[in-house]
């Protein structure tokens, strides 16, 4: 068999499984009833996230995650996301991630080692007690033992939605905002409130006192760990100019994840629901480039026939560990649910999750 050929009966096949999956996902489902729930996240591909029942942007499934009163949570997520949901739920409920792969690469970028050592230093520059004079937050794309550092420490998680809350929840507590781990959240929004680009300084993990001097840590309002999105970071402000060039009335929409040159350039920002909730609004005939990941912006316009809704970016934007998790990753994990056995639960050292519950309990208190 020539090469081209096998590639062809490796993509049928790989098709007819899928296909197969979503047969055993829904038998698996009849027999479980209640007894679980399936959350997805709008970028999850349509084969999975059409078992959702209930999809929404991380904030909102936090909030969903706790409320429901299921045994099992099966996360059509990133592993974040379903740490988050196995803080946030009861001892006896079981959070499963179906395939244990799908990360995030952001969140792959601050490790507790790192902030630690980070505060230290931190610490030796702003006096012994940095507590009363800087406020750690961290964005929901974390892992749990960040989450319980910043609960430890008086701070928040925030998530797209509500990352302004957040600064303006710490700054009417202390003088500073030490942000991880994506730079761009914590840069625009802090733009948004009026802090002066000089006043938010990054803070390079690989380097002694994140490369920083003492001046510029004692003059910062906001400490930004340098990290990012492998995905949001491909939209480029060319990409807008190329839009607005070819279609002067289009509007562009982009997440906060994206850099604040791209950012600066879009008529909206905001997060997987509010892209979603805007473009609902919008009339009929409106023209739309946004700046997200893939999946999601198929999804919109596949909903909105009657508007013009394209990609920010030429490439194709995806969240290649989201896109882990397939049909069969779901329908395993429920098939076994089925023979009475759980695998790919996600769980948290009891510790951890007590900080990280601090924190998570704060982020759900601040107004959106
Ligand atoms: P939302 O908070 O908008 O759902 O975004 C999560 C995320 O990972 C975006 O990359
Ligand atoms: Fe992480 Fe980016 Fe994927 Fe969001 S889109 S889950 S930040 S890698």
């Amino acid at each position: 068999m020539v090469a081209a050929e096998m590639v062809m009966t490796q993509q049928e096949t790989l098709i007819e499984r899928e296909q197969e999956a979503i047969e055993r996902i829904t038998r698996a489902r009849a027999i479980l009833g209640d007894e679980v729930v399936i959350l997805g996240h709008h970028y999850q591909r349509d084969e999975v996230v059409q078992f959702a029942d209930y999809q929404g942007d991380s904030y909102q499934l936090s909030k969903e995650g706790a409320q429901v009163s299921a045994k099992y949570i099966v996360f059509a997520g990133v592993h974040f996301m379903a740490e988050s949901a196995a803080v946030l739920g009861r001892p006896d409920q079981v959070v499963i991630l179906p395939n244990l792969n799908a990360g995030c690469s952001m969140a792959d970028m601050a490790n507790l080692e790192q902030v630690l050592t980070a505060w230290d230093e931190l610490e030796q520059v702003l006096g012994a007690d940095p507590v009363n004079r800087i406020m750690p937050i961290t964005y929901m794309n974390s892992a749990a033992n960040l989450k319980g550092f910043v609960g430890a420490r008086g701070g928040t998680v925030c998530t797209s939605s509500n990352a302004r809350g957040a600064l303006e929840w710490a700054f009417a507590q202390r003088e500073k905002v030490f942000f991880f781990p994506d730079q761009h959240l914590g840069r625009n929004t802090g733009k948004q409130m009026g802090i002066p680009l000089e006043h938010m300084v990054l803070w390079n993990p690989f380097k002694p006192f994140g490369g920083l001097t003492d001046e510029q840590i004692l003059n910062a309002k906001i400490i930004l760990w340098q990290g990012h999105c492998s995905v949001h970071q491909q939209f480029r402000p060319e990409h807008v100019d190329l839009w607005r060039k070819h279609h002067p009335d289009i509007n562009i929409i982009v997440h906060p994840e994206c850099a604040l040159e791209v950012v600066d350039k879009a008529d909206y920002i905001g997060s997987t629901a509010r892209i979603i909730d805007v473009i609902a609004a919008a009339p009929a005939g409106s023209k739309w480039a946004v700046g997200t990941e893939v999946h999601l912006v198929n999804r919109i316009k596949n909903q909105f026939p009657d508007k013009f809704i394209q990609l920010l970016s030429p490439f194709s934007c995806l969240c290649s560990t989201m896109y882990r998790i397939s049909p069969l990753d779901l329908a395993n994990v429920l098939e076994n649910l089925v023979e009475g056995r759980v695998i790919n639960q996600i769980t948290v050292p009891a510790d951890v999750a007590a900080n990280a519950r601090l924190a998570l309990d704060r982020m759900l208190a601040i107004p959106k």
